[in-house]
């Protein structure tokens, strides 16, 4: 049978098994709670609860997973669009017979309340289950606050809520979360569970209706939890409005549910959660290709080579590697293939001792990257990546002898940050075949990569490399040919402002504390610490050959003279900071090597520069770069610029990225502020121009 208001596609279908009544939810593509959803489950079960051969019922999902949680995309609604999912689990909860849930696949947010709201639930072993709301600035809203700590307890029911962070079935079968685990034919095992409950008769186990004490432990726990998160204006609001609500597990449930609820659409309602909300989909928006390689099948790739052994090459090795894809790793030097060689075996064997990997699985892992001295080898591969030093010489060398030997339907990738994949495509002789992937260090563990999409990139090749992207666990994002593609491109005006900011006095601590509050994982000059100055030196000489720097005789000073210096970071104990034992601290002659640069370029010190100028001075340059690369088509929507700043630059998720916080802001106030600089900085290089803002 089929269930559903007559004006809405049917979602939900049941039938009766030996008494047990089997509803199942077929919703795609991850069987989200929709209004159609509910509706059609509260036709189902008004029906089945008042039927005498009913003996018990079974709630599953077609598809690939059990309920994934609540439809993201209603909560853009006034209110949320009837039934309301707190009236379908009180009517489950109402049955007489026992009710069971049957889980697979991701049982997250409103999946695994409704799941609560059942008597009973079974899981598949490789279930993973979690309520991560907070992850979207959310509480969970429809009963997770109120039945997860009446069932498991406060404190573990604490770490998964304000955490997000789902737990596997077996674990959860520790908890009691679940009451049995099948590791094969759920359909089959969840049917015979249920239709045996059926046979014995319900034991009442109404979460609703349990009274659970709040006990000294438990209030500790959420105060100690509360005092560890964020403040409720620096991405804390949510987290910590869940920790509050656990607090409600001892009073009665309909006030805990009533309480649970205005505080889900408080949170709802917050720049917080739009922000996380938007992330979201822009990852997933990030990951179609606009334009005509959106219909193209893509080539099969069943054997991956990687040109240069170095880190980066390693990274991308390991990043194939992890998703089964067997790799041939080519470097000229045999010195740098044992050292690679060791480098996967110890890094496969950390993951080993820490208890992420087992041992089977990182044997095989490392069995899958093969090593090779000769480059005849990469001609068996059906994507090449060159992975390579960042000179053009060297990349353009490698590019005319992939065109050689590379099988006719390979495709050939640059891992470049900077180069132009067009000349190099020229060099291959094949440019359809050629696309850029930029990976991020560590390759092996970022998740961003910039699909470079050339002019002559052909629609199959981009397909073929964002889809494979996708199933090593990347977020892939397509960027046009330009300097720096989009992120490193919009970093440019960010680290250009640092550097001015240190010449006008402030400190790097001021300047990464600033922008660490802002939200960001990292401030500037420890970024570029990190990353060596050296390599930010090498980059801005490299620009300067080519003729691409404004003809600001401050441009990017700083880094050059830290490089003359030997300052090049933590691999040298001094950058802009120093760095003994581990242990990063102010470099106090640093001030006096500011003061001197900028006397020599006349420009006036004032230590006592703001925090907020300091954000907005970043940033400001920042974003508006952003929105030339929009303009210019180099990334096709403002999601993609997000996503690559959430994924790869440490950009605050609760932030949304840097063009849903322009947005934030309003055009207005961006051009304002613009002016403003332009006004007291002085405008002589065109720093401080506004581009084109969309209304
Ligand atoms: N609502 C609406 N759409 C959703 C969704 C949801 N909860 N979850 C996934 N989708 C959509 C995605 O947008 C995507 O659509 P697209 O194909 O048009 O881009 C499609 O489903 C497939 O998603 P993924 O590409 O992410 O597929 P994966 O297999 O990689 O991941 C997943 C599946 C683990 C379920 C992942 O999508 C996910 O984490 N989803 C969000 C889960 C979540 O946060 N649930 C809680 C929601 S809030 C809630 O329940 C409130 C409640 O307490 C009231």
């Amino acid at each position: 049978m089929t269930t559903g208001n007559t004006s809405m596609p049917t979602v939900v279908h049941h039938t009766l098994v030996e008494g047990v009544a089997v509803v199942a939810i077929d919703h795609p593509p991850v069987n989200a709670s929709s209004q159609a959803v509910r509706r059609g489950l509260m036709d189902a079960l008004a029906e089945l609860v008042r039927n005498p051969a009913v003996t018990a019922v079974l709630l599953t999902c077609k598809g690939r997973t059990f309920m994934a949680g609540a439809d993201i995309r209603e909560f853009t609604n006034e209110t949320i669009p009837e039934p309301d999912p707190n009236t379908v689990h009180a009517l489950l909860e109402s049955f007489q017979v026992p009710v069971v849930a049957a889980l697979f696949g991701t049982v997250l947010g409103g999946g695994l309340e409704l799941a609560l709201a059942c008597h009973y639930r079974v899981a598949l072993r490789s279930t993973s289950l979690g309520l991560p709301e907070v992850t979207l600035g959310l509480v969970p809203g429809s009963g997770g606050t109120q039945r997860l700590p009446r069932l498991i307890g406060v404190a573990p029911a604490l770490r998964m809520i304000v955490t997000g962070k789902p737990i596997s079935a077996p674990a959860a079968l520790d908890m009691g979360l679940v009451d049995a685990v099948f590791d094969e034919d759920l359909d089959r095992h969840a049917l015979a569970y249920a239709a045996a409950l059926g046979r014995a008769g319900l034991e009442a186990r109404v979460l609703a209706q349990r009274a659970r004490r709040l006990d000294a432990q438990d209030q500790q726990a959420i105060q100690a939890c509360l005092d560890g998160l964020p403040p409720a204006d620096r991405g804390g609001y949510a987290a910590r409005a869940c920790a509050q609500l656990l607090r409600l597990v001892d009073q009665p449930f309909a006030q805990g549910l009533r309480e649970e609820r205005e505080a889900f659409m408080r949170c709802r309602d917050t720049t917080e959660s739009q922000a996380l909300r938007h992330a979201f989909f822009a990852e997933r928006e990030a990951g179609r290709i606009p334009g005509p390689a959106k219909d193209a099948t893509p080539r099969t790739i069943a054997c991956v080579g990687v040109v240069g052994a170095g880190t980066m090459g390693v990274g991308i090795a390991m990043s194939f590697a992890n998703a089964g894809i067997p790799v041939i790793l080519h470097d000229l030097d045999a010195g740098s293939l044992s050292r690679a060689s060791a480098t996967i075996t110890a890094s496969y064997r950390r993951l080993v001792d820490k208890h992420r990997l087992a041992a089977s699985e990182a044997e095989r892992r490392g069995g899958l990257i093969r090593v090779a001295l000769d480059d005849a080898a990469l001609a068996q591969a059906d994507l090449i990546v060159e992975a390579a030093f960042e000179q053009i010489d060297i990349k353009e060398t490698i590019f005319r002898r992939l065109g050689e030997i590379a099988k006719p339907t390979a495709i050939l990738a640059s891992n470049t940050s900077s180069l132009d994949i067009d000349h190099l495509a020229r060099c291959s002789g094949r440019p359809a075949d050629v696309l850029g992937m930029h990976f991020f260090s560590p390759a092996h563990i970022m998740r961003l990569v910039e699909v470079v999409r050339g002019a002559r990139t052909a629609p199959d090749a981009l397909a073929t490399a964002m889809i494979l992207a996708k199933r090593m666990g990347k977020v892939p994002v397509v960027s046009g040919v330009c300097y720096g593609f989009i992120g490193n491109r919009m970093l440019e005006g960010y680290l250009r402002e640092t550097e001015s900011l240190l010449l006008e006095g402030a400190t790097p601590a001021r300047i990464d504390g600033a922008l660490e509050a802002f939200g960001l994982a990292m401030g500037p000059c420890r970024m570029l610490d990190l990353a060596g100055v050296d390599v930010a030196a090498k980059v801005v000489l490299a620009r300067q050959a080519s003729g691409h720097l404004p003809p600001d005789p401050a441009y990017r000073v700083v880094v050059q003279t830290l490089h003359d210096l030997g300052r090049h970071g933590q691999k040298t104990g001094t950058g802009f900071y120093r760095y003994e034992d581990g242990r990063r601290t102010d470099a106090p002659e640093l001030p006096a090597i500011m003061a001197q640069l900028a006397h020599a370029h006349g420009i006036r010190q004032r230590p006592d520069i703001g925090a907020e100028e300091i954000v907005d001075r970043c940033l400001l340059p920042l974003m508006m770069e952003g929105y030339r690369i929009l303009e210019e088509g180099i990334a096709a929507r403002s999601g993609d610029i997000d996503t690559v700043w959430l994924n790869g630059y440490g950009f605050p998720a609760w932030r949304g990225g840097p063009m849903f916080y322009a947005r934030t802001l309003g055009r207005d106030e961006l051009i304002r502020r613009m002016e403003t600089y332009a006004r007291t900085l002085g405008n002589a290089f065109a720093y401080w121009d506004v581009p084109r803002i969309p209304e």
